[in-house]
């Protein structure tokens, strides 16, 4: 900024509301105050929504037909200057709706004053936001939706394939590969329906709540509502004004789903990792390294381990806007779309680089199957043999089979690999049957139970899912 303190940055008034005052602002007054450098992304709303108001303005007979002819033609020019790239954005006019207006003004002449009859900037913004807002979780649901279909490709690829589960990162019990994926489906369908939630509760009108207190002309609100995709007016018109709920409730939808995103990614970066080896990411979605030839980096899934900061961070933010606002509009709102412009950007990358990393993606079988049967993680299945066919209480068989861990460790072998009389110093009922509850793939087999990580279950899940997202 050139100006200094104290400087005017025009000696005009302001052209909307010049009436009261002799002398424009001050040049940091016209910094501070101005919008336009990041709301002229809601153009297409602004203009979408002024065609409804102007619409209605002639239904009602609250306009001449000829003026709302007129406003109807300019918008579109104004529309297709902003699209093409030649229309010229004023700091000085403060914000999208005072620029769309003025330049109307250029074109069209004195109806273009007629446009703000029975409506104010503090619905018009409002509108605005919501019709972007709404547009943003459309968005959402429909990566939410290709982000599930490729985690369904992959569930139902290897729907039987053995790897370890954890808990703790430890090895736990062995489950399947389609398992797991689909542990995802269901975390990113909550996503879905927390997004879909969202749309239906924002989805009511603010335009005609006008500056606060509603307006004495005759509008109807009702047209105005339909027309922009809206399912009714918003009820109270001081609420219609101040309420930023529906911002917030897609900032916390798109946090709680950065949050899923960076789990998997997280999971991603180890299993790729030589050490895991679980998978190979494409060579599209890697990069490698300037000094280390060897290198092939996960770097989208580390960076979409990051962005939840920056969307959780813009959430914190506009709870920390909102929360000390007495009704209705105050200025401190402005500073409502930034962030949630920025969150919004960088969720739907985040889902279309997850999306396009996990269709990519080859699950390696044979190491997820070694690594399945190592950390004996067939231990459960030992204790629960000396519950099922000896009988012993749960608590002796898990002692028990402590111990034979332990003795496998000691030996450096897995707990298949002990002998029987091995077994039978641990307990002296223990027969060869037992080998067979310790091979991985009959574990998850028998892990039949409703939701669990038998094939069968993963299959029928796979099937529900698909049906929800056909
Ligand atoms: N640029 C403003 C915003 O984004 C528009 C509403 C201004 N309303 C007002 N009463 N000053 O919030």
């Amino acid at each position: 900024m050139t100006d200094t303190p104290g400087s005017k940055s025009s000696n005009a008034s302001n052209q909307m509301w010049g009436g009261r005052f002799a002398a424009g602002p001050d040049a940091i007054m016209e910094a501070i105050n101005a919008s336009i450098g990041f709301d002229k992304r809601m153009a297409a709303q602004d203009i979408a929504g002024s065609r409804a108001h102007a619409a209605m303005l002639g239904a009602t007979g609250i306009l001449e037909p000829s003026d709302v002819d007129a406003i109807r033609e300019g918008l579109l020019t104004v529309l297709s200057e902003i699209e093409d790239g030649s229309f010229q954005f004023s700091t000085a006019l403060e914000d999208i709706h005072m620029n769309v207006e003025a330049r109307l003004k250029e074109i069209i002449g004195e109806p273009a004053g007629r446009l703000h009859t029975g409506r104010s900037r503090n619905d018009q913004v409002a509108t605005d936001f919501k019709l972007w807002v709404r547009d943003q979780l459309d968005a959402a649901e429909s990566g939410l939706v290709a982000l599930i279909r490729a985690l369904l490709d992959q569930a139902e690829a290897g729907a039987d394939w053995v790897m370890p589960g954890f808990t703790h990162l430890q090895t736990a019990q062995p489950v399947t590969w389609g398992h797991h994926m689909m542990a995802y489906v269901e975390m990113f369908g909550r996503d879905l329906s927390r997004v879909r939630d969202a749309r239906a509760r924002m989805n009511t009108s603010p335009l005609g709540a006008a500056a606060l207190a509603g307006t004495s002309f005759p509008i109807d609100r009702d047209m105005t509502a339909k027309a922009l995709g809206f399912d009714a007016p918003a009820a109270n018109s001081l609420d219609a004004v101040s309420d930023r709920d529906f911002a917030l409730e897609f900032l916390s939808a798109a946090s709680i789903c950065a949050m899923h995103l960076s789990r998997f990614a997280e999971e991603l970066v180890i299993w790729s990792s030589a050490q895991f080896r679980f998978v190979t990411l494409s060579d599209r979605f890697s990069t490698g390294s300037s000094i280390m030839p060897q290198k092939k980096n996960p770097d989208a899934a580390e960076l979409i381990r990051a962005k939840v900061g920056r969307i959780f961070g813009a959430n914190t933010a506009l709870m920390m806007v909102m929360k000390g606002l007495p009704l209705t509009y105050s200025k401190d709102m402005q500073e409502d779309k930034e962030q949630v412009f920025d969150a919004a950007d960088n969720l739907m990358l985040a889902l279309a680089a997850m999306t396009g990393m996990v269709a990519d993606m080859s699950a390696n079988r044979d190491s997820l199957a070694a690594a399945a049967g190592s950390g004996f993680s067939t231990a459960t299945d030992l204790a629960d043999w000396l519950v099922r066919v000896l009988g012993l209480p749960f608590r002796d068989a898990h002692h028990i089979t402590g111990t034979l861990v332990a003795l496998a460790e000691s030996k450096g072998c897995d707990l298949p690999d002990l002998t029987l009389d091995e077994m039978k110093s641990a307990h002296s009922g223990i027969t060869a049957e037992v080998f067979d509850v310790l091979g991985v793939e009959n574990s998850v087999n028998s892990r039949t139970s409703y939701g669990g990580t038998a094939p069968a279950q993963v299959r029928s899940q796979i099937a529900r899912w698909k049906e929800l997202v056909a």
